[in-house]
């Protein structure tokens, strides 16, 4: 029972607006009545720890994901440590990493074979067998939260595997379940949604309907053909899949990152993306967090253009995702790296930096996704790169072939018809650690480290939450090893979805070993973050022009504090003209005056500098 009426509290003040969106999109008070009895069970349901925990959270404003003390990393439970259990055994290194957020890739039962890394859900209330079961998750949230660690999990909304009971019984026909699902069964409206909608995979599994022969009906996939969309015109798909998320939230999950949420409503003649109608659901989702569970904040995947992302974020009053990631400002930094210009990631960090401070981006250099080369091609041109055939240079560098890069990886959807592709590989292999270690070379190793913690300095430098990729603290290479598995051959992106090596993690404590001076240097720069207070979000951000467009300088201001931060993105030494004239800066790594009348950078070197005269 809810004796002390906090729920009823929550629930009141966001009734009105509940109420009205849900009414509006389905017009079902039934339906509206079930949700709310429900969402009243899963709060009498919930974990006393979970509650306080909740009211804390709720009093603090949302402080405690906003503080520049946060640093994530995503990994996949059994490439770290084969299962949830041998992940809480391997806490202490999480903890000594300094991670306070782990984001555990997709973990809830799925089809060996046609899983999508997990993202083809077949039960959502249970873990995949060999990772363990709903009773470790929640021991291993309960170990985390006492060691002040969140825990992340994707929420797959968009879709369910075809193995989930709710397709298994439209396989035979039975309409309530078909109704859960986009069944069509003529050709001519599939060739009208095909005109409209553009694919998301378009190698790997081309088209956006399959047909289920059974039925003899097609089914909409956007994604894998066994991956089959939700239909949420269908009150029973939300109220069922919002029944879902909270049996989860009950489990001690943090943050739910919300996977593919633009792809959630689909019209006829649109591309079935960002329609309105997604808000209308975030929103209520964001409702319902507030109501039952409001410790647990959404994180929405957008892997869209600034423009398309940002409205995610809702409006002043009705906000719907917590955090967002920084995908284009991710794109953008390696398109600095292969072309040694930081002209359009400067601009595209002068248009974060103009955002509410409320806006809290998830900042990344890696994800277990391939890289899309969503650049901003209108200032592209403007500076002579033109789309195809500067895609064409991205993918060719990264893959070593051109531009003197000693990047190694993969291309991900090769499309022959667009000519556009896509990009898989580890930020070390991408820094071109692989290649130097093969030839033994130590000119190039070095250089490959330099540009590795360069790139993190300057991750941590923007606004936001830092996220790493599991294995990246230790340079992590690509792997091969996908190919002799039929399951994953065909998908490019599990190469850098490798197993993580214990036996290198080991050379974290042994001088001069390439796992200790990533893992060191990272260490070192999570301390600056953490401690110095011009890193939170609410601080001022800024770009400056150095002079030299290899170099980028990013400022950063809060209450008094002032830093200075610069990044070498060239493999020749630059100098950077007139940054400052305000006083005296201390380097904050060696401690060292510099005059900011000219700095000279050595190849991807970087400068955190602090003003002298600062508390
Ligand atoms: C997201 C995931 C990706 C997956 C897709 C379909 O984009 O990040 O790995 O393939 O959703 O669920």
């Amino acid at each position: 029972m809810d004796m002390s009426g906090t729920f009823e509290k929550r629930l009141h003040k966001h009734m009105d607006e509940l109420k009205w969106l849900y009414i509006e999109l389905y017009n079902n008070y039934d339906m509206l009545a079930e949700l709310i009895d429900e969402m009243r069970s899963f709060y009498e349901e919930r974990d006393i720890d979970l509650k306080k925990r909740d009211e804390l959270r709720e009093r603090d404003g949302g402080k405690w994901y906003k503080s520049n003390d946060m640093l994530g990393m995503m990994l996949y439970i059994d490439n770290f440590a084969g299962n949830i259990n041998g992940v809480s055994k391997k806490i202490d290194y999480i903890e000594k990493a300094n991670v306070n957020y782990v984001h555990l890739m997709p973990f809830l039962d799925t089809t060996e074979g046609k899983s999508d890394g997990g993202y083809a859900v077949s039960d959502f209330r249970k873990v995949r067998k060999d990772l363990g079961t709903m009773e470790d998750l929640e021991k291993f949230t309960k170990l985390c939260h006492k060691k002040n660690i969140n825990v992340c999990m994707d929420y797959v909304m968009n879709h369910t595997s075809e193995d989930h009971e709710w397709a298994r019984r439209a396989r035979t026909g039975d309409g309530e379940y078909m109704s859960r699902y986009y069944f069509v069964n003529n050709q001519e409206i599939i060739n009208e949604y095909d005109r409209t909608v553009p694919e998301v995979f378009p190698t790997t599994a081309p088209g956006n309907f399959t047909f289920i022969p059974e039925i003899d009906h097609y089914v909409m996939t956007t994604f894998y053909p066994y991956q089959w969309d939700l239909n949420y015109k269908n009150p029973r798909v939300f109220n069922e899949m919002m029944y879902n998320f909270l049996y989860l939230a009950n489990k001690g999950i943090d943050i739910m990152r919300i996977d593919a949420v633009p792809y959630i409503w689909k019209e006829l003649g649109t591309t079935c993306r960002n329609l309105l109608q997604v808000h209308t659901i975030v929103r209520m989702m964001r409702m319902i967090c507030e109501i039952v569970c409001p410790g647990v904040i959404l994180l929405g995947e957008v892997v869209m253009e600034p423009e398309k992302v940002v409205p995610y974020f809702g409006y002043t009053g009705k906000p719907e995702c917590h955090m967002l990631y920084n995908v284009t400002t991710m794109a953008s930094t390696w398109n600095s790296i292969a072309t040694r210009d930081i002209r359009l990631l400067k601009k595209q960090l002068d248009i974060v930096a103009g955002l509410p401070k409320e806006y809290i981006f998830l900042n990344y250099l890696r994800c277990h996704d391939d890289i899309g080369w969503g650049l901003d091609y209108e200032t592209l041109g403007r500076y002579g790169m033109e789309q195809i055939s500067h895609k064409r240079y991205l993918n060719d560098f990264f893959l070593g072939y051109a531009g003197g890069s000693n990047s190694r990886g993969e291309l991900y959807n090769d499309d022959p018809v667009t000519m556009d592709a896509r990009f898989c590989g580890t930020t070390a292999s991408m820094c071109g650690i692989e290649r130097a270690l093969e030839e033994q070379n130590p000119w190039m190793l070095r250089e490959g480290i330099n540009m590795d913690l360069m790139l993190h300095a300057y991750m941590f430098m923007q606004s936001g939450i830092p996220v790493l990729y599991s294995g990246d603290e230790i340079g992590q290479l690509n792997d091969n090893d996908y190919k002799n598995d039929v399951h994953k051959a065909g998908d490019s992106r599990y190469i850098h979805r490798g197993k993580f090596d214990w036996d290198k993690a080991k050379n974290i404590d042994k001088k001069g070993t390439v796992e200790e001076l990533l893992f060191d240097g990272l260490l070192k720069l999570e301390k600056i973050r953490k401690t110095e207070k011009a890193f939170v979000s609410q601080a001022d951000m800024w770009t400056v022009d150095t002079g030299d467009n290899g170099c980028l300088c990013i400022g950063r201001y809060y209450a008094g504090d002032k830093i200075m931060g610069l990044f070498n993105f060239t493999e020749h030494e630059v100098t950077a003209w007139n940054i400052e004239n305000d006083g005296e800066y201390r380097d904050l790594l060696t401690g060292k005056i510099v005059d900011t009348r000219k700095i000279t950078l050595s190849p991807y070197g970087f400068y955190l500098l602090k003003k002298r005269d600062c508390a």
